[in-house]
């Protein structure tokens, strides 16, 4: 899947920088295991998810306040691009596929500079937007699906603590 995304990004007018590995450690329940005890068509699950580094013209950020809040240790630890940390829960989180914070704000303070603004076009329970409070981004969070969206807004309003004021609604879609 990430070759295929990784080509169709090429012929839309990214460019390759790198892959970042997910190790998400534990796989919740395994119960596809092909052909069990056999040879014939056992399936092999990794448990891990791919973040593609993406770029468009030049890979050098020269715009923003060109001020990064990562420290030292950071910047050693989440350049080796093997990532281990857990996943998020389900059930607290209220969405069936949701990331641990972690994961955006590593994203967030590796590859952009304090103030800048960050989409994310599949928002889902909202983690990216509250990566981007602790932060200090701005973020446009955008979900096909009305209650992620919804959600999302609670846990910003719950968990970010964020003002009602600053945020900013938009209804559509369904
Ligand atoms: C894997 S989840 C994202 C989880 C999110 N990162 C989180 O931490 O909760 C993908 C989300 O994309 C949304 N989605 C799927 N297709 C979409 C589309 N075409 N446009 C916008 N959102 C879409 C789904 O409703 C779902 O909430």
């Amino acid at each position: 899947m990430c070759a295929d995304i990784t080509t169709i990004a090429k012929q839309v007018g990214f460019k390759y920088h790198s892959t970042i590995i997910w190790n998400e450690q534990n796989i919740s329940r395994r119960t596809a295991w092909g052909s069990w005890l056999s040879a014939t068509a056992p399936y092999v699950i990794a448990p891990v998810e791919v973040i593609v580094v993406l770029y468009k013209k030049e890979w050098k950020k020269t715009s923003g306040s060109r001020k990064s809040d990562i420290t030292k240790k950071e910047f050693m630890e989440w350049t080796n691009g093997v990532w281990n940390f857990s996943g998020e829960s389900k059930k607290r989180v209220g969405h069936p596929a949701p990331f641990p914070v972690e994961l955006p704000k590593r994203c967030i303070k590796l590859f952009s500079f304090v103030g800048d603004t960050i989409l994310d076009p599949f928002l889902g329970s909202g983690s990216t937007l509250l990566a981007c409070l602790q932060t200090s981004r701005e973020g446009i969070g955008i979900d096909v699906d009305r209650k992620y969206c919804e959600l999302a807004k609670k846990r910003l309003l719950i968990e970010g603590q964020i003002n009602q004021l600053n945020l900013d609604v938009v209804a559509g879609g369904r």
